[in-house]
């Protein structure tokens, strides 16, 4: 990563679990610490770019000498993000982002009453695929948490939001996904796989991935 593959270069990466929330201290959230998005950011930042975190909820502390940005919900970081997308160059979308959220958020504390509680849940705003369909040069890199046939959902997602690679993790496999720090990704570009990791930190991890983005908008090769 002393290499400056990425001198010159805008990037923009989001971190974290989004904070759906239906009531002042309750809501629904994922596993997710941040420690992937925040290791692309410094391992960017490391290879020259100038870098901007969106971060949602996160168990680690951010990086340093990178712009961050907080957020709660998945509506939050979609504003967050679209707002600075035309000056990206390169967008990684490492965030848990939400699939549903309450559709209620009660001002006041939920009372406990007789009998069950049924919450009812909305689609959010997929995020990516908001950024696909807006694409006006940026390098678009998705992130896909699997549990079973790997390949053939990433694939699916690379090609329904647009995306120029997809970083797919199977978050049932030890050392990979969620909270520790290590992942181990298969990454894909649109004729499929383009680079395949073991088990790594993920900084390392980040560092491989960066390397690759940089060899595809034409810098230096990442061996
Ligand atoms: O944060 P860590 O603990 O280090 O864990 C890392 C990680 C497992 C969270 C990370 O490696 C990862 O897989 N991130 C993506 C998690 C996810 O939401 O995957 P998905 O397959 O549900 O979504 C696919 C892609 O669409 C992702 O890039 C996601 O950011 C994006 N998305 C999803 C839903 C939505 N409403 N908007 C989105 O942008």
């Amino acid at each position: 990563a002393s290499r400056k593959l990425l001198a010159g270069k805008r990037l923009l990466v989001t971190a974290g679990g989004t904070v759906e929330r239906f009531d002042p201290v309750r809501y629904l959230t994922n596993d997710s610490s941040g420690k992937m998005g925040f290791a692309i950011a410094e391992a960017a930042r490391d290879m020259g770019a100038e870098v901007t975190v969106v971060a949602a909820r996160t168990d680690v502390p951010a990086p340093g000498g990178v712009e961050l940005v907080r957020v709660e919900s998945a509506e939050q970081m979609l504003e967050a993000v679209l707002s600075r997308y035309a000056e990206a160059d390169i967008v990684v979308k490492a965030a848990a982002v939400a699939d549903y959220r309450p559709v209620e958020r009660h001002a006041s504390k939920l009372k406990k009453s007789a009998g069950t509680l049924t919450l009812e849940l909305e689609k959010t705003t997929d995020i990516l695929a908001e950024l696909g369909r807006r694409k006006s040069g940026q390098f678009l890199v998705g992130f896909a948490a699997e549990t079973e046939r790997l390949a053939e959902h990433a694939m699916d997602k690379l090609r329904r939001k647009n995306c120029d690679l997809i970083v797919a993790n199977d978050v049932t496999m030890e050392g990979a996904g969620f909270g520790g720090d290590t992942n181990a990704v298969q990454v894909f570009d649109r004729d499929g796989a383009a680079l395949s990791l073991p088990v790594l930190s993920k900084r390392e991890t980040a560092e491989r991935l960066l390397g690759l983005v940089a060899s595809r908008l034409g810098g230096a090769s990442p061996e």
